[in-house]
């Protein structure tokens, strides 16, 4: 058999992770979240769930996949075989897919709107034309297929190119810009006359906000921040040298999603009280309120391309990775050629992403369980494949995989001096806390 492709080494390993967990997440839910729930207040218990519960599940994660070198599927097979745990493989394949039938949609909005802020066209500061602006963009039948395909397409060349030559080589092109791109955008905002009210509202620490959906929603933007639980990270972690230091890189990751969602807190909340504005939630964020505040801002024009830029970065880089979890399966299980797997995928995602952006105009109406298209996917990955992906993970690693082979891997066969007592913690939590925590949430989630 050929050799398996692989990272080149930390940097790549790490600009390719960094590159999935920063996404839309981090740009339009977190900065919202944080200053709806408690502010300062909020990022402690979100601080919390991503260091102390979420980063050993992104260990977990990431230390099947690089002990098995194996695509998801047959991540579970290698690691039990003859049982029926290869469904839980499978499940993260699905939810990929799922993620990305509402995701590349969205991607597609942001190069329509990369696009826009190109060529000028947000001129007007009158926050009702933005809003019918984004309104029609988003809900006419042709426009967003077309920047759909064209995001689809690019997600699909660079995956298909392979992991060295495509992932690594893009993702590190790419994210040295975003940081920079994004940090220059916080500097101006807040030089902003009025941006210490925005500063406020996202580190002001306010514990009378704090309630029981105040903890879940941390929790649910921790997982989705970290990409948890749809085996982007075990794809990821698979073509990853058996050298390499797990808990350094997966703790690395982390580390730089969450100093990600601060900065682009900090890029955007102290523009949107500079110019008075109430932050609003979801795209209407992203589409309306910024190009709304770009066309009062001096030098704003350039601000909205780098923003856009930004945002497409963001959202191709995370869709990468969601893509390589599919190819993987379909190009080790059927023995397909990498190439092939990517248009199986192609086709089969451009048919879901138009059924989700159709929901958004003319296919408004057709509802399941009450939800369009688009809503549908969003709701099933975030709550069910992820969250139940995630929980199936960390029971298979904690109660059916032998701790031996944990500590094994965590260590690389004893040659790393990690110390002892961190491990044990690790496991632990990994065993018998996430379980719980993970049980609890999906429970209070469905009484609510
Ligand atoms: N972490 C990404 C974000 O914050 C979303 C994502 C989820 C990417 C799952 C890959 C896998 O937007």
């Amino acid at each position: 058999m050929a050799k398996r492709d692989s990272f080149s080494g930390r940097f790549a390993v790490l600009v390719a992770l960094i590159g999935s967990a920063v996404g839309l997440g981090n740009l339009w839910r977190f900065p919202y979240l944080v200053g709806t729930n408690g502010g300062a207040a909020f990022i402690i218990i979100y601080l919390f769930f991503v260091f102390v519960l979420c980063t050993p599940i992104v260990f977990s994660e990431f230390l099947m996949g690089r002990r098995t070198q194996a695509n998801t599927f047959g991540a579970y097979k290698k690691l039990a075989p003859g049982t029926k745990w290869n469904w839980v493989g499978l499940i993260a394949v699905i939810s990929a897919l799922c993620v990305l039938a509402f995701y590349s949609v969205v991607g597609g909005w942001t190069i329509d709107y990369l696009i826009k802020s190109l060529t000028f066209k947000f001129t007007t500061a009158d926050q009702g034309t933005l809003a019918t602006m984004f309104r029609d963009s988003v809900s006419s039948v042709w426009e967003p297929i077309i920047y759909l395909i064209l995001f689809l397409g690019f997600t699909c060349i660079v995956v298909a190119k392979g992991i060295k030559g495509g992932i690594e080589k893009f993702s590190k092109m790419v994210m040295p810009l975003l940081f920079v791109l994004v940090v220059a955008i916080a500097v101006n905002s807040l030089l902003l006359p009025g941006s210490s009210k925005g500063v406020e509202f996202l580190f002001k620490p306010d514990f009378s906000k704090v309630t029981a959906d105040t903890v879940l929603n941390a929790l649910g933007q921790a997982f989705f921040s970290l990409s948890i639980g749809c085996g982007t990270i075990m794809t990821y972690a698979s073509y990853v040298s058996k050298k390499e230091n797990i808990s350094i890189t997966a703790s690395l990751t982390s580390l730089f999603d969450t100093l990600f969602a601060m900065i682009a807190g900090l890029a955007i909340m102290p523009a949107v009280f500079a110019y008075g504005i109430s932050p609003s939630e979801g795209p209407g964020l992203v589409f309306i309120t910024l190009p709304h505040i770009f066309a009062q801002m001096p030098g704003g024009s350039i601000i909205a391309i780098a923003f856009f830029i930004i945002l497409f970065i963001a959202a191709i880089t995370s869709s990468i990775s969601l893509l390589e979890v599919p190819v993987a399966y379909f190009k080790e299980e059927f023995n397909m050629s990498r190439g092939k797997s990517v248009i199986i995928c192609f086709f089969f995602l451009l048919a879901l992403g138009v059924l989700s952006s159709l929901s958004q105009g003319v296919l408004a109406d057709v509802k399941i369980f009450g939800l369009n298209f688009f809503d549908l996917f969003d709701f099933m990955s975030a709550n069910i494949f992820m969250t139940g992906g995630g929980l199936l993970l960390v029971l298979f690693v904690g109660w059916k995989l032998k701790k031996s082979d944990f500590m094994d891997e965590m260590s690389n066969g004893g040659t790393l001096k990690i110390k002892k007592w961190f491990l044990e913690a690790v496991y632990f939590i990994v065993k018998y806390v996430a379980p719980l925590v993970i049980i609890t949430v999906m429970l209070a989630n469905l009484i609510k």
